[in-house]
């Protein structure tokens, strides 16, 4: 046992991982694992709530993995799995789904957004989504849940799931808490600074991969959206540039007052070119560890079969407690 608090977080296998997700979630798993009692999943239940292929999100699943490992997971001081390989989650998503108003669920603006124009023939699991993830957070009795500004609304809706549940059955779950960091919560799109960085938007141009060649990324930033001004300032109202500024805040370190006294007199293409290179530079150990854990499959068959089975020890005793307080046992 350890009195450390524990923290649960997810990340979807529905494309190629990007700066978004290492900034606004990833990077700061990474840092904080000391301080935490650690499960991190790769949830690909919630990937096949739009349509997809088979073979690919397999192959994303196990990109995905070496990725978290490659970023700074460590397996000694984490738990990493994947969702499918612990069954409790889909158990759990449908008791919780009995006790989830419609309404609730109708309200998460990420379901309003994602359903738009599809009527009546938009897939079930996008509506009920939220109940799987809060599904995943309270098998495990997270207080904790680091994620990027988006996710905020669904982590808030897994509180009120928890909190309607102990009323109803007795004290059986932890109610989480999001947490947010402030810098790099939202990092825009480069094509479109108006929409947040996703692996979902189509174009060459809208999203930083973690496994991105630096010629890549140089070209990537040289063609990010900005505005027609010349200052280079943080702006709320110019988008484009302070997305670009806010990048290399958090890799930089650097204050909004040091970064704009550094561009003074210089122009985007001397911001899109530095940043370019600093995130470049980031990446190269990631990308690099990413190269020698993939060189042998078997390294990250030993890393999934040992989280499952980490998990599985939580995961079941919750929903014993759970199946006793709804008196299906
Ligand atoms: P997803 O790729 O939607 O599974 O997201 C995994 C994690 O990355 C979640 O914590 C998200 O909130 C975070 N995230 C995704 N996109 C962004 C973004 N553009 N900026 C910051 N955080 C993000
Ligand atoms: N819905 C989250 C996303 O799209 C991923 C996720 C699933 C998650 N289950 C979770 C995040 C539990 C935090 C906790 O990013």
């Amino acid at each position: 046992m350890t009195d450390k608090l524990r923290v649960f977080s997810g990340i979807k296998p529905s494309g190629d991982p990007h700066l978004g997700n290492y900034l606004g979630a990833i990077r700061n798993w990474v840092a904080d694992q000391e301080r935490y009692e650690n499960f991190f999943c790769v949830v690909d239940q919630h990937a096949i709530t739009v349509p997809y292929d088979p073979e690919e999100l397999r192959r994303n699943v196990r990109q995905l993995v070496a990725v978290l490992v490659a970023c700074g997971i460590d397996t000694e001081r984490s738990v990493l799995f994947v969702q499918s390989h612990v069954p409790e989650h889909t158990e759990l998503a449908w008791l919780l789904t009995c006790n989830t108003p419609l309404g609730w669920l109708q309200r998460m603006t990420q379901f309003k957004d994602k359903s738009v124009g599809q009527g009546e023939s938009v897939g079930t699991g996008l509506l009920t989504y939220p109940a799987l993830m809060a599904a995943d957070i309270l098998l495990y009795q997270a207080a904790v849940v680091p994620v990027g500004d988006d996710q905020k609304q669904h982590v808030e809706l897994a509180r009120d799931i928890a909190g309607r549940f102990n009323s109803l059955y007795g004290e059986t779950f932890v109610v989480p808490e999001p947490v947010i960091r402030g810098v790099g919560a939202r990092v825009m799109g480069l094509d479109d600074p108006t929409r947040k960085m996703s692996k979902s938007v189509a174009g060459q141009f809208h999203a930083v991969g973690l496994l991105d060649e630096p010629k890549v990324i140089q070209k990537k930033f040289s063609r990010a959206v900005t505005d027609s001004q010349q200052e280079i300032l943080f702006d709320d109202n110019r988008p484009g540039v302070t997305n670009l500024l806010t990048i290399h805040q958090v890799l930089s370190g650097l204050t909004k007052e040091e970064l704009e006294a550094r561009f003074v007199g210089k122009g985007y293409g001397d911001l899109k070119k530095e940043l370019g290179a600093l995130v470049a530079e980031a990446l190269a150990p990631i990308q690099q560890r990413y190269a020698e854990l993939t060189d042998d499959p078997q390294v990250l068959d030993r890393i999934l079969v040992a989280g499952a089975e980490q998990a599985s020890v939580v995961a079941g005793q919750t929903m014993e407690r759970v199946r006793q307080s709804m008196g299906l046992r």
